[in-house]
């Protein structure tokens, strides 16, 4: 896989470009990347167009970087997102060659982490003739003088580059007023998105004229709701989508919002607006009643009348988060999941929520509730055996993600019925949920079988303590009378023989996290976590797992990019030996407080995952500082080490 060698390539016949094209369209991006290293035909069928819709590239301000854009000009369209630019020569180079080479290739930029001046921007905007998404997040640099664009020639040239901008991002930025917001977005003015997160927005009260906002016109000091709601009705056409979390929306504010004459959103992300109250959730749904995707997550006023108020006035809902309301009770949950059209449900740290009226609500017909994809239930303690079973059940064909991270009252029951009716599944996170033993991941029940045939007589309701109607129960009939501590090589041998509902069936996995399950041993682990097309997998904190569980997970997990193993402490080197050769891919490796590993694994790492980016080896007191600065010379896509240095201090590049 180094290289293509046309020698080699020869000697099977050539398929036509179409074809290899028309094989690589069924690959994801990593294998499609992978795919193009197999020859010279198949690395150029995999530039085709069709693959380069929309390529977001991400890199530090640095002298390769500039080789890199360069490098992008024969592209027809890209993303740039780029780091660490500040006032200095090297990064106004790079914006100078991000104008030239690609300048009305460019659809997307952000600069995260920047302090870029206003010249070098001012120098590049007007290039930038294709540009649909603007990202000025945090860059406070460019706005504190408050002279901005304040030049009408400046404003000019831009307009005329981004009319037809799309999508404008402006949250954290400290110092914006209604006068450089107002410079700003006259220049575009067929907004569709707009992001004020974290603004100082003064919604109520402006602070340095002393008098409620509205009574002067524009603040050069603070962007004013009044200045905010001027610029919503001119571009109301066009805005479908607000960000305003994090900032102190009052109710009265928000209604003045959402009666904005002509607005109609279709996304409102309120994410921390502690100011919010139900009845504020209740005015906006009257008023913006076409609202697809919500996010009044963490505000902590909440109460079920506003889930009550959305489930009744928000019929094209698609995806609602309201994790962290923890004010939240079951109360209206059966009618919000009762909208046909609701596809993602993230109720994460509702403590009170334990899904009773979620199954009442998706036992209605098909045709009248949620068909959910993706479901949040983090931290919802209350959650058991019953309700995942039953969910499980209703959710079979749709579900593709499911977080049920620190249900602690959960057990292996819930895993069986997981893997049971789930089969769809992409993401599965099962992190803290501390009961869950090896039996739960091998599909082996503990219960006798005489316990469960009692159960079948049960023809109470779907939603019993019983498990009525537990269908998947046929366990095999284990070997023994009482439950043993760990599982026996016999019992693995009979896992082998039966037709399995283990965790294995979850074959399309690509994200499985079982941290701090801490009762899960290598018998499951080098058993079950055998998934051709996982990615991210997160073992941390199990405190029993050893070599054979990594060694295993290696051989059998190859697309793996992300694997977490911090404060596994019997990991050693030996594991990491036989794990490596087969991780290529691997991008981010925790191993974070495994102290049996030494300066031998990081030299394996950098023989054999050139394509690491991060790497945690804090907390492992084998590890010495000049093996790091060597992990450093070799690797070169490596940005985050972490690593603590023998006095003590931790450090991190
Ligand atoms: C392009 O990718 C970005 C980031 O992955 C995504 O937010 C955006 O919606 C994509 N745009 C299109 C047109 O697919
Ligand atoms: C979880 O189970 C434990 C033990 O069975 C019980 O004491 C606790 O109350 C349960 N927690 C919840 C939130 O149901
Ligand atoms: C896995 O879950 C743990 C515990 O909830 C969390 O800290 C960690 O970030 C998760 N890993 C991934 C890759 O999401
Ligand atoms: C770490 O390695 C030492 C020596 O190989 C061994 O004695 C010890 O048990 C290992 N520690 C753990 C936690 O596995």
């Amino acid at each position: 896989m180094e290289g293509w060698d046309e020698e080699d390539s020869l000697e099977a016949p050539e398929l036509p470009l179409e074809i290899v094209v028309y094989i690589l369209t069924f690959l994801q991006t990593p294998d499609r990347k992978e795919a193009s290293l197999v020859s010279r035909s198949w690395y150029i069928a995999s530039q085709d167009l069709c693959f380069q819709r929309n390529v977001t590239f991400c890199f530090p301000a640095s002298t390769s970087s500039l080789e890199l854009v360069r490098s992008l000009g024969q592209r027809s369209r890209c993303s740039l997102i780029i780091k660490q630019l500040d006032g200095f020569s090297l990064s106004r180079s790079l914006l100078q060659e991000v104008g030239t080479s690609v300048g009305s290739k460019l659809e997307s930029l952000a600069l995260p982490g920047s302090s870029v001046t206003e010249a070098s921007l001012l120098a590049l905007l007007p290039r930038l003739t294709s540009l649909r998404r603007l990202d000025l997040r945090g860059l406070d640099s460019l706005f504190m003088s408050g002279a901005f664009l304040s030049r009408k020639e400046h404003r000019q040239q831009i307009k005329s580059a981004l009319c037809g901008l799309e999508e404008l991002d402006l949250s954290d930025l400290r110092y914006l007023s209604d006068l450089t917001f107002n410079r700003l977005t006259g220049c575009t003015p067929r907004l569709r998105r707009l992001s004020l997160a974290g603004c100082h927005i003064a919604f109520e009260f402006d602070p340095y004229s002393g008098c409620p906002v509205g009574t002067v016109e524009v603040s050069s000091a603070l962007l004013s709701l009044r200045n905010l709601r001027k610029l919503l009705t001119e571009q109301s056409a066009t805005l479908v989508a607000l960000d305003l979390s994090r900032t102190s929306v009052t109710p009265e504010s928000l209604r003045t919002i959402a009666q904005v004459e002509g607005l109609t959103l279709e996304e409102l992300c309120l994410q921390s607006c502690k100011e919010l109250t139900d009845y504020s959730v209740e005015v906006l749904v009257k008023h913006q009643p076409g609202l697809q995707k919500v996010d009044i997550s963490c505000c902590t006023e909440l109460t079920s009348r506003a889930v009550v108020a959305v489930a009744r006035g928000l019929s094209s809902l698609t995806q609602l988060s309201l994790s962290r309301d923890w004010k939240i009770t079951e109360t209206g949950l059966a009618d919000l999941v009762s909208i046909p059209s609701l596809r993602n449900l993230d109720l994460s740290e509702c403590l009170h929520v334990g899904g009773a009226e979620m199954v009442k609500g998706l036992s209605r017909c098909l045709s009248e509730r949620a068909q959910l994809e993706k479901l949040n239930l983090r931290s919802c303690t209350y959650m058991r055996d019953e309700a995942v079973f039953t969910l499980t059940q209703l959710l079979g064909s749709t579900l593709r993600e499911l977080d049920l991270t620190s249900c602690v009252n959960v057990t292996d029951l819930s895993v069986r019925a997981i893997a049971t009716y789930l089969q769809g599944l992409l993401v599965l996170r099962l992190g803290w949920c501390k009961e869950v033993t090896d039996w739960g991941l091998l599909g082996m029940v503990e219960t006798s079988a005489c316990e469960l045939d009692e159960e079948k007589e049960d023809k109470g309701p779907r939603f019993t303590r019983t498990f009525g109607n537990m269908g998947f129960f046929k366990p095999p009939r284990l070997p023994f009378e009482e439950r043993p501590k760990l599982v026996t090589p016999d019992d693995l041998k009979h896992f082998k023989q039966q037709a399995g509902v283990s965790l294995l069936a979850l074959s399309r996995l690509r994200e499985l996290n079982l941290s701090a399950c801490c009762k899960l041993t290598d018998s499951s682990i080098t058993q079950v976590v055998r998934f051709t097309e996982l990615q991210h997998l997160s073992l941390s904190s199990m405190t029993d797992i050893t070599d054979a569980s990594l060694s295993a997970v290696a051989r059998h997990c190859r697309a793996l990019t992300s694997l977490e193993l911090s404060r596994c402490a019997h990991i050693s080197d030996r594991g990491v030996e036989q794990a490596v050769p087969h991780l290529h891919r691997l991008q981010h490796l925790y191993l974070s407080g495994c102290n049996n590993i030494t300066d031998k694994s990081l030299f394996l790492l950098a023989q054999h995952c050139k394509r690491l980016k991060t790497l945690d080896v804090s907390k492992c007191n084998k590890i010495s500082g000049t093996m790091v600065d060597h992990l450093l010379s070799q690797l070169h896509f490596l940005e985050n080490i972490y690593y603590k240095l023998p006095y003590g201090t931790d450090f991190s590049l």
